[in-house]
Formats: structure tokens, C-alpha cells, sequence
């Protein structure tokens, strides 16, 4: 049995339980963050715990931990967990209270986290790349929030499965924003193009470090926007997350993209990528 941590306890998962007034179960009023570990070490941990404190921020939730004690919580986490490599989920809810939009006055946050297993991505998937299809974005405004309210993004999404497509690609007045749980990127006349941050995208971590990675190799980048029409000529479409890590699409709209194969500047950054992780086991 999986262990979960649970306001200070580590317990098995079917154990582990929350007053039904939580207002993460009440109202999906809570933040959250994934974080994979590879060789049992937290990856980008500083990055991720940065992104919580911003979203806690956002909707004004005290943070009850201190990075510290995130840290070692996390490290106890994966410790308690089998694989070496494991996707971290936590997330902190306002806390139980009676229903009442207006927000209490002394919250108690609720902390949760549990650890899944990471498995690395089929190796058929990086050969042949996945479907996605563009949907309108019918997110709200403020989707830099890692906010647990995931009801549109999980419509998005089984709206993409429906259509036999891994992803839902999000079109915002004309401009895609992101995936439904992932951030995008596009190759065009050999640019590496990414939207820029703002409040109609998560501020992805793995977003980030493609970045960086681009700019240490001197891969030439743009944070600019995305319109379909640029989406519809790339030469390559790719979505990143901290689960999926960057994953080619292939096929927009039942459309090949460029010649329906992961292209080459995908292959050079996910080698990228995976040396990256590496350094990281080895430390
Ligand atoms: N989601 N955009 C959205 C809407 C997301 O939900 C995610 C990740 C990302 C990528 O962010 P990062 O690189 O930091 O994982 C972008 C996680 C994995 C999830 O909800 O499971």
C-alpha cells in the first residue's frame, strides 16, 4: 500500500482521510504542484516550491510549511515509496469550515501528498508522436493559478480522448495558450517558439527549463504568440510537462504536422533533456 502524508502523518493511502467540509472537497478551493523525483531526488524542487508559494499567494492561502520542511516532507515521501523514480503530487487546501464563500478567518490548510510511479515514456510514443486536437479555451483568467479546480481541463482534455487524441491544444481569442495539462511549443523556419507567460498559462517548469536548456546549447527561441495559423504551419509541435516531459505531436486536427514524424530539433532536445536528468541521478 502506497504511503500518503496527511497534515504532518505519513499513512497508508486507504487510511489517509479529510473532513467532508474541507474546502478542497467542498469548493476545489486549493493549489497544488507535480513534481517528478528521478533517483529518489526532487526534481527542480526550489522552481516548483517557488510556483506553489506564488499560487498560495494568488488566492490567499497561508503557506503552512516552510520550504525547509517542504523538502523534508517530500524526501520522507519518496523515501517511504518504491521506485526510484516517482511523480509527487501535494496539494494545500483551505481547510475545513462550514460552507460559506466568503473565505474564514482563521484557515487551517489541509496538506496532502501522495507519491505515483514515474514510468518513462513508451519509446513507441517518441517514435511516432501523439494526436492533439485545438478547443476553444473555456478556462478562466487566471490560469497561472496551479489551482485543484481542474473542471475545465478535465472536460478539455476528455474532449481530446473523445476524439482518439492525447491533448487538447487551447485557443484563446485567436492565440493557443497551452494544453490541457501541458505547455506548448513550435518549431518554425527553426525557431523554437513558446507562448509567453502570462494569466491564460501555467508557468510550466519543465516550460522553463526546455528554455534554458535552448539557451546553453544555442537553440534560437522566442516567448511570443501563437496563433493557429502558426500552429498549422510548424515544422514541429511539441507539449512539455513534468509527467510527460516533451512529447512530439505529429497530428493537429487529424492534420499531419510537417511530415507526421517527431522532428529533429524534438530528438536533440529531449537528448537534452534526458542528459540533463542524469546529472541529476548521478549528484
Ligand atoms: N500539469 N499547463 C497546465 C495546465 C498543466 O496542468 C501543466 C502540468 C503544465 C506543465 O507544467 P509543469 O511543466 O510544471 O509540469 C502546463 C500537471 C503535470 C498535472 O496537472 O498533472
Amino acid at each position: 500500500m502506497p504511503k500518503v502524508y496527511l497534515n504532518g502523518k505519513f499513512l497508508p493511502a486507504d487510511q489517509a482521510c479529510v473532513p467532508v467540509l474541507d474546502r478542497g472537497f467542498i469548493f476545489g478551493d486549493g493549489v497544488y504542484e507535480v513534481i517528478p523525483a528521478y533517483g529518489r531526488k526532487a526534481f527542480r524542487l526550489n522552481e516548483h516550491l517557488q510556483r506553489l508559494q506564488n499560487s498560495l499567494d494568488a488566492v490567499r492561502i497561508p503557506n503552512p510549511l516552510t520550504n525547509d520542511d517542504w523538502a523534508l516532507m517530500l524526501n520522507e515521501l519518496i523515501a517511504q515509496n518504491d521506485g526510484d523514480d516517482q511523480s509527487l503530487y501535494f496539494q494545500v487546501t483551505r481547510g475545513s469550515a462550514q460552507r460559506n464563500h466568503a473565505i474564514p478567518e482563521n484557515p487551517q490548510p489541509t496538506v496532502f501528498a501522495m507519491s505515483n510511479p514515474l514510468k518513462p515514456l513508451a519509446a513507441e510514443i517518441i517514435k511516432t508522436g501523439v494526436s492533439a486536437i485545438t478547443l476553444d479555451d473555456i478556462r478562466w483568467q487566471r490560469c497561472h493559478i496551479k489551482a485543484i479546480s481542474l473542471l475545465p481541463n478535465i472536460l478539455l482534455r476528455q474532449e481530446a480522448l473523445d476524439q482518439d487524441a492525447a491533448e487538447a491544444i487551447l485557443i484563446r481569442e485567436g492565440l493557443a495558450t497551452e494544453g490541457a495539462a501541458s505547455n506548448l511549443f513550435v518549431v518554425i523556419d527553426g525557431v523554437l517558439c513558446t507562448p509567453p507567460k502570462g494569466p491564460f498559462l501555467l508557468p510550466g517548469i519543465t516550460r522553463d527549463l526546455i528554455l534554458e536548456l535552448a539557451a546553453a546549447n544555442d537553440v534560437e527561441y522566442r516567448e511570443q504568440n501563437l496563433s493557429r495559423e502558426d500552429l498549422q504551419r510548424a515544422d514541429e509541435i511539441w507539449l512539455s510537462s513534468s509527467t510527460k516531459e516533451i512529447l512530439p505531436v505529429t497530428q493537429l486536427d487529424n492534420v499531419s504536422v510537417a511530415n507526421g514524424q517527431p522532428g529533429p530539433l524534438f530528438k536533440s532536445m529531449l537528448a537534452l533533456y534526458q542528459s540533463y536528468k542524469q546529472q541529476l541521478r548521478g549528484q
